[in-house]
C-alpha cells in the first residue's frame, strides 16, 4: 500500500471517528437543550396566560372599588335607588364587555340587584366569598367552578351561551369556570361594611382570554378546563370546535401528584404538541380546573434540524478540505521517496553512475532530500569501492602464482611433519607397552621370588622350632639364644615375604575376597592375640572398648585381621615402653568403624599422606630407630578398600596417632575384587 493511501486511511480514521462521536454527542446535547428550552418557553407562556387571567380579575376588583367609592353611589345604596345603581353598573359593563354578571348585596348580604338575574344556587360559595371580602380592603378575586344551571337557570340566554357540549359524552357540561371578584363596600364613616359588589366573567366559550393570549404568544395554544373538559381554547384548526368540549389530555389527578404541573407531549390530529398544564385553585385552595399552554413540537424541531444539519455539514466540509490538503502533502512527501526508490533500484542493479538534479542536492533539512543525498553518497562510495575491489583483484591475480608456490612448499612441509609425528607416536606406543610389560614382569618376579623364598624359609622356621623344642637333645644357653634369633628373624622374613606377595598379588589384580559371617569382637580379638606379645614386651596397655551388643559382619576375615594387625603393630612399634593403646569400635549406619589410638611418637603432617604408599616411611631417623619395610599401612589400606571401606589417619607429633577404618557391615561376594 502506498504511503499516500496509508496517510489517507490513517487521517480519515483519526478525523472521522472523533468527528462521529462529537456529532453524536452534540446532537444528543442539542436534543436535550431543545427539550429544556421548550419547557422554559412554555413556562414563560404559562406565566403570561396566568397573568392575563389574574389581571382580568384584578381589573374587576379595581372597577368594583372605583364604582362604589363615589358619594353618589353611596347615597343611592343607602336609599336603595335601584334605577341609579343599575345605571352605574350597566355603563361599566358596557365598557368592560367581558363582565358577564354582577350582583349587589346590602350590609346584611341581602341581594339588592343582579344582572343577569343570577339565581341563588351558588349562594353558599358566594356567601363564603362575601365573608372573605370583609377581611380585606381590596376586592377578593377567585376562579370558581359554578353550577351553570344554578347560576343562570336552565334554558336562559346566558345558560345557552356558556354551556359546553362534551363531545364524547354527548351531553352538556354542568359547570362553568368563572373568574369572580367580590368587593366589600366600606361605609363612608369607615367603620363598617355597607354592602358587597360581586362581578364575574364566565370563562366557558370565552374568546377574550384565548385571543389575548394568542396576541402575546404567537403560535402557542391555550386551554382552560374544568371537570376535565376544555371550556376555552385558542386552538384553531379545521376541527377547532372539537377542542372546546374535549377531555383534557391529562386527568386532574395526574396533576395533583406532580406539583400541580404536567409537562408532556401529545399527538393532536397528527401534530405533536408539547404542553404544560397547571391546576387552577380557588381562594380556598380547592381545585377548580386547569390552565394549560402548548406549542407544536415542529417549531423547536426546525431549530434542532437546522443545527443538526450544520453539525453534519461543517465537519464534512472540513474533512473534504483536509483530504485535499492531505493529497497535496502526501504527494509532496512521496515524490522524493519514489525518486529515492528508483535510485536505490538502479544502484541495486549495479548502476552506480546515478544522477540527481542539482537543486535536489541543495542544502536542505527535509528528510526526504537528506535520504536522496545519502543515496547519492552511497552510490558514489559504491563506485569508489568497486574500483578499489577491481584493483585489489588485480593485485590478487598477480600474487596468485607466488601463493601457489608457497602453498606447495607448505604441503610438502606438512607431509614431513605428519611422518615425523607418526614415527614418534609409534615410539611412544612401544615405550608404553614396554613399561606395561616391565610392571607385569616386576609383579611376576616378586611373586615368583617370594614363593621361592617361602619354601626354604618354612623349612628354616620348622627346624628352628624343633631345635627350640629340644627334640634332638638339650641346648646350651648360647644355642638357645641363637635358635631364638633364627626363629625370630625367619618369622620376620616370612612376614615380609607375605607382605610383598600380597602387594604383588594386588597389583597383578589377582587378589580375591573371601567373605564370611563373623562377629566384630572375634575379628578384633584375633588381631589382638597376634600382637599382644609385642605389647607385653614393651609393657604397653591395650584397652579394648567392645560394643555392648556384638555385631555380625560379613567380611573377608583374613584381610581385615591383617589390616588391623598392621595398624596395631605400628601403634605398638611407635609407642614408647609403658604407653597406651585404645581400641574403640562403633556402628555408623550400615558400617562399622574401628579406631586404634596410641600415645606414641606421632607422625609429621607432611608425612601423613605419603606413608600410605609402598615402602614409604616417616623420616630417616625413624627408619634408623624402627625396623620395617613400609608395606604395613599400604597393605592395610588396600585390604580395607578392597572391601569397600576407608582408612584415615589423624596424628600429632609426640602426642600420638589415631587410625580409623570403616567397613560395610554386609559385603557381598563379587561387590569388590
Ligand atoms: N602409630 C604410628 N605412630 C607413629 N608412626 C607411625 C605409626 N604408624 C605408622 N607410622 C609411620 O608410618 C611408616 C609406615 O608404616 P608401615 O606400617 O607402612 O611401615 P613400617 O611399619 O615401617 O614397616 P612394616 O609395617 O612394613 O614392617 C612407619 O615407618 C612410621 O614411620
Ligand atoms: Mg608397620
Amino acid at each position: 500500500m502506498s504511503i499516500y493511501r496509508k496517510m489517507l486511511i490513517f487521517t480519515s480514521v483519526i478525523i472521522i471517528v472523533p468527528m462521529a462521536i462529537i456529532l453524536f454527542l452534540s446532537n444528543t446535547i442539542l436534543d436535550n437543550q431543545i427539550n429544556q428550552s421548550a419547557e422554559e418557553y412554555l413556562k414563560e407562556a404559562f406565566v403570561i396566560a396566568n397573568n392575563l387571567l389574574s389581571s382580568r380579575m384584578e381589573e374587576m376588583g379595581r372597577l368594583s372599588a372605583g364604582i362604589t367609592e363615589s358619594a353618589d353611589f353611596d347615597r343611592e345604596l343607602q336609599n336603595r335607588d335601584k334605577e341609579s345603581i343599575y345605571g352605574f353598573l350597566n355603563n361599566t359593563c358596557k365598557v368592560y364587555s367581558y363582565i358577564d354578571f354582577y350582583a349587589l348585596y346590602d350590609a346584611d348580604k341581602n341581594l339588592i340587584i343582579n344582572k343577569p338575574s343570577i339565581r341563588n344556587a351558588n349562594a353558599k360559595r358566594l356567601g363564603q366569598l362575601l365573608a372573605e371580602s370583609e377581611k380585606s380592603r381590596d376586592a377578593v378575586t377567585s376562579v370558581e367552578s359554578f353550577d351553570l344551571e344554578d347560576l343562570f337557570g336552565q334554558g336562559t340566554a346566558d345558560y345557552l351561551k356558556f354551556r359546553v357540549y362534551v363531545n364524547d359524552q354527548h351531553e352538556y357540561l354542568k359547570k362553568c369556570l368563572t373568574a369572580v371578584s367580590v368587593y366589600a363596600i366600606r361605609n363612608r364613616e369607615g367603620n363598617g361594611v355597607s354592602g358587597y359588589l360581586v362581578m364575574g366573567a364566565i370563562l366557558n366559550n370565552s374568546r377574550y382570554l384565548p385571543t389575548a393570549y394568542s396576541d402575546s404568544v404567537p403560535n402557542s395554544y391555550l386551554a382552560l378546563s374544568t371537570e376535565g373538559i376544555r371550556v376555552a381554547s385558542n386552538i384553531a384548526s379545521p376541527e377547532s370546535e372539537n377542542y372546546i368540549g374535549s377531555p383534557m389530555p391529562v386527568s386532574v389527578t395526574t396533576l395533583e401528584g406532580t406539583n400541580n404541573v404536567y409537562f408532556g407531549k401529545k399527538n393532536f390530529g397528527g401534530e405533536i404538541h408539547i404542553y404544560l398544564d397547571k391546576m387552577i385553585t380557588n381562594i380556598d385552595g380547592e381545585d377548580v380546573g386547569t390552565i394549560g399552554v402548548g406549542i407544536p413540537e415542529q417549531k423547536f424541531k426546525l431549530i434542532s434540524n437546522t443545527q443538526k444539519r450544520i453539525n453534519f455539514f461543517v465537519p464534512l466540509l472540513f474533512l473534504i478540505m483536509i483530504l485535499f490538503l492531505l493529497r497535496y502533502v502526501a504527494e509532496k512527501i512521496t515524490r522524493p521517496i519514489i525518486k529515492a526508490t528508483n535510485l536505490a533500484n538502479q544502484i541495486s542493479q549495479g548502476n552506480t553512475d546515478v544522477a540527481i538534479g542539482i537543486s535536489t542536492l541543495a542544502d536542505s533539512n527535509d528528510e526526504s532530500i537528506i535520504l536522496l543525498r545519502s543515496l547519492k553518497k552511497m552510490a558514489d562510495t559504491l563506485k569508489k569501492n568497486k574500483a578499489d575491489i577491481l584493483e585489489y583483484l588485480k593485485d590478487l591475480e598477480d600474487g596468485r602464482e607466488e601463493q601457489q608456490h608457497l602453498s606447495q612448499q607448505l604441503i610438502a612441509l606438512n607431509e614431513t611433519l605428519e611422518k615425523k609425528v607418526e614415527i614418534r607416536t609409534q615410539d611412544l606406543r612401544e615405550a608404553i607397552e614396554g613399561l606395561k610389560k616391565s610392571g607385569q614382569y616386576k609383579s611376576q618376579f616378586l611373586a615368583n621370588m617370594s614363593h621361592e623364598l617361602r619354601t626354604p624359609l618354612s623349612s628354616i622356621i620348622s627346624y628352628s622350632e624343633i631345635l627350640k623344642a629340644e627334640l634332638f637333645g638339650p641346648l646350651n644357653g648360647k644355642q638357645k639364644k641363637y635358635t631364638d634369633n633364627i626363629l625370630e628373624s625367619s618369622e620376620q622374613l616370612q612376614q615380609l615375604i607375605n607382605s610383598i606377595l600380597d602387594t604383588a598379588k594386588i597389583d597383578a589384580g589377582k587378589m580375591t575376597l573371601d567373605i564370611g559371617n563373623y562377629t566384630l569382637s572375634e575379628v578384633i580379638r584375633e588381631s589382638l592375640s597376634i600382637v599382644e606379645i609385642l605389647a607385653y614386651k614393651k609393657n604397653i596397655d591395650i584397652q579394648n572398648n567392645l560394643l555392648e551388643e556384638d555385631i555380625i559382619v560379613r567380611i573377608d576375615f583374613r584381610k581385615t585381621k591383617q589390616a588391623l594387625c598392621n595398624i596395631l603393630s605400628n601403634a605398638i612399634k611407635f609407642t614408647p615402653d609403658g604407653g597406651q593403646i585404645k581400641i574403640t569400635s562403633s556402628q555408623i549406619g550400615s558400617s562399622i568403624r574401628i579406631v586404634i589410638e596410641d600415645n606414641g611418637i606421632g607422625i609429621k603432617k607432611e608425612d601423613q599422606e605419603r606413608i600410605f604408599n609402598e615402602f614409604e616411611q616417616a623420616d630417616n631417623s625413624y627408619e634408623r630407630q624402627y625396623e620395617g619395610t613400609g608395606l604395613g599401612l599400604p597393605l592395610a589400606k588396600k585390604f580395607v578398600e578392597m572391601q569397600g571401606g576407608t582408612i584415615y589417619l589423624v596424628s600429632e607429633i609426640n602426642k600420638g596417632t589415631k587410625v580409623a577404618i570403616t567397613l560395610p557391615i554386609n559385603i557381598n561376594h563379587g561387590d569388590f575384587k
